[in-house]
């Protein structure tokens, strides 16, 4: 499993509670003092301090395809260049039928729809808390 901007590690921690074996989960994330904290916090989980824009040049659990990639990125305040090139190197290091999940504070599509169109791929609604302050929800973004 990936982990894209993993931060403080919320949900790394829960993924790990949950049964995902340190030495299966990977994470993305670009702030290096994160990072460093991500390492601190989690020995045995690989951390890269990169941008999840590099998937498409990085070598991953030696190749081997993820089932899934867990995301906090806050994709809409990206530019669509950049949103591209995520998920086309998330794709890569997805199964065949893998999904995106995607943690967002936006009723709307974590995606927008220009980057949807230029690419073919599909977002879902899959779950909404409103315990949370702001209201947060989850998407699936599979390849169409
Ligand atoms: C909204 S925060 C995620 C919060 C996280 N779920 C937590 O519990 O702390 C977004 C994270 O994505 C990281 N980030 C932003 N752009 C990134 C990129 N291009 N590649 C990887 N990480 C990135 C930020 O440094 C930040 O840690």
């Amino acid at each position: 499993m990936i982990e894209l901007g993993p931060g403080t590690g919320v949900f790394t921690r829960a993924l790990l509670e949950r049964g995902v074996k340190p030495e299966n989960l990977a994470l993305i994330e670009l702030s290096t003092a994160f990072a460093r904290r991500l390492e601190a916090d989690f020995p045995g989980v690989a951390v890269h301090n990169r941008s999840a824009a590099d998937l498409k040049e990085m070598d991953l659990f030696g190749g081997a395809p993820v089932g899934a990639v867990v995301s906090g990125l806050g994709l809409l305040a990206m530019p669509d260049d950049l949103v591209l090139a995520i998920l086309d190197g998330v794709f890569r290091h997805l199964k065949p039928g893998g999904a995106v999940i995607q943690f967002s504070y936006s009723p709307r599509s974590p995606v927008r729809t220009g980057v949807l169109d230029k690419s073919g791929y599909g977002v879902e609604r899959v779950g909404r808390t409103y315990r949370n302050l702001p209201p947060a929800f989850v998407y699936k973004i599979t390849q169409g």
